[in-house]
């Protein structure tokens, strides 16, 4: 067998609300497909969380501003494990932002671990003018009519202007 026929294809699910997706999240999938082969960016339902956009928006949102052939867009409702497993991803991909990020995350990491000791959590750091950009900060920010355009993807902004009538 060659290096090239053995070397299997590397999968990474990166998890989120994405409500919206941001430029933030834009560069995290850029800085992912330099080590895997594939992405898919997985939308949660979360129904704990009441979103601003519907999983139908947040998806096609995505896919409007991530338009790369190495990058898919799918939803996903129970266990992030579970549809990792599925979709045979070994890398969950996650942003860390600051310190206060790192509790969340770092629990998560772990009981994800827990449930699938196969599948890997890889942290990656945003760019820096990047790294205190949030969708929640984005939609209160557009909510009370503040200028989010170059935190965002023109079509979130659109997205974003039409939600608030702005
Ligand atoms: O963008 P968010 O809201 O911080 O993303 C959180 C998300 C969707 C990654 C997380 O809530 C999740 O994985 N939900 C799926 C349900 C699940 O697997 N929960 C256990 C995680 S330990």
């Amino acid at each position: 067998m060659t290096a090239q026929t053995s070397r299997t294809s590397r999968l990474a699910v990166y998890p989120g609300s994405f409500d919206p997706i941001t430029r933030g999240h834009e560069d995290l999938i850029r800085r992912s497909l330099a080590f895997v082969d594939r992405v898919i960016v997985a939308v949660a339902v979360n129904a704990a969380k009441q979103p601003l956009f519907t999983l139908e928006e947040r998806v096609a949102l995505i896919r409007e501003a991530v338009s790369e052939p190495k990058v898919e867009v799918r939803s996903f409702e129970g266990l992030l494990v579970n549809f990792a497993g599925e979709v045979g991803a070994s890398v969950i991909v996650r942003g860390l932002r600051a310190v206060s990020d790192f509790e969340y995350e770092f629990q998560m990491a772990l009981m994800n671990r827990n449930l699938a000791p196969a599948i890997e959590t890889v942290f990656l750091v945003p760019a820096f003018d990047l790294t205190y950009l949030s969708s929640s900060l984005v939609r209160e920010v557009a909510r009370y009519g503040g200028d989010v355009s170059q935190l965002v993807h023109p079509a979130v902004h659109k997205a974003l202007r039409r939600k608030f009538g702005k």
